[in-house]
């Protein structure tokens, strides 16, 4: 037998399956180098169009576009080789339409060699999942807190606290399950509500910011490192990346300016 066997990669079935069973990991990821150290641990790594504000520096999702996600779910896809990939359909490119949604879905899974896409939004996008996964484009639906609609929203806000838009969101989460969605990422939504609809749907539900109740969870991979100077307050950091490279950085820069670099070892002579 070789020794370099092939890793199989994670199917869609594979992650459906775990209703209820052994809890699903998960990380957004959004280049090739931190996606092969994710893929050791994650079922299933996400393109996430946080991307825009993680990676470039924009105020919301809303200005990422469908070569952004091209672009960082082809780099995703090289650096991995047993994690599912999934890679988010960004603002504007399958509200419109069924058929506008399969044709940027189809090249999103084209070019980038992906297994699924995710999309926000729950009854109102219950047509174009079946209508996508009918004509081969596994889908991840996203409710309870949908960043692409934050301007709607009214910002970022926690779902769910009024017991009395409990059955708004639980609707939504039966009508993605029932449209053929594979799995659900609960979003900002709270604990008893996600346990709620955990227990209500056939399908796993991922949370972020969304309690242990889900069937799986999900972190921006930058916040749980410790990159970004704001995360969300329901984020539990595990590294201190930010303050590791400021340090690293400050000692390369002190040591240019008063000559110690580079070192005797480190020149060609
Ligand atoms: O874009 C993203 O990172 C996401 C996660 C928050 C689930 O959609």
């Amino acid at each position: 037998m070789s020794k370099h066997t092939k890793i199989r990669r994670n199917t869609v079935p594979m992650i459906a399956a775990r209703k209820g069973g052994e809890p699903i990991v998960s990380l957004t990821s959004y280049h090739a180098h931190t996606a092969a150290i994710v893929d050791k641990y994650a079922d299933f790594i996400l393109v996430g169009d946080s991307l825009g504000m993680v990676m470039h520096g924009m105020e919301s999702t809303v200005g990422v576009s469908l070569e952004l996600m091209i672009m960082h779910g082809k780099a995703v896809v090289r650096g991995t080789e047993k994690a599912l990939v999934v890679v988010d359909m960004p603002f504007g490119t399958y509200e419109e339409s069924p058929s506008v949604a399969f044709r940027n879905a189809a090249k999103i899974m084209k070019e980038t060699g992906c297994g699924a896409v995710k999309l926000e939004g729950g009854k109102r996008m219950a047509e174009t999942i079946t209508f996508l996964v009918e004509r081969g484009i596994p889908v991840m639906a996203h409710i309870g807190l949908t960043p692409q609609s934050s301007h709607v929203m009214g910002g970022f806000k926690t779902q769910g606290r009024e017991e009395d838009s409990w059955t708004a969101h639980e609707e939504d989460a039966r009508a993605v399950s029932e449209a053929g969605a594979f799995a659900v990422v609960l979003e900002g939504m709270v604990e008893p509500l996600a346990a709620k609809i955990t227990k209500q749907i056939d399908i796993p539900t991922i949370g972020i910011g969304a309690s242990a109740e889900c069937d799986g969870q999900i972190l921006v991979l930058e916040d749980m490192l410790g990159l970004n100077e704001w995360t969300p307050k329901f984020v539990k950091v595990y590294g201190d990346l930010g303050p590791a490279i400021e340090r690293a950085v400050s000692q390369y820069a002190e040591e240019v300016k008063d000559r110690s670099f580079p070192g005797e070892d480190q020149v060609y002579r």
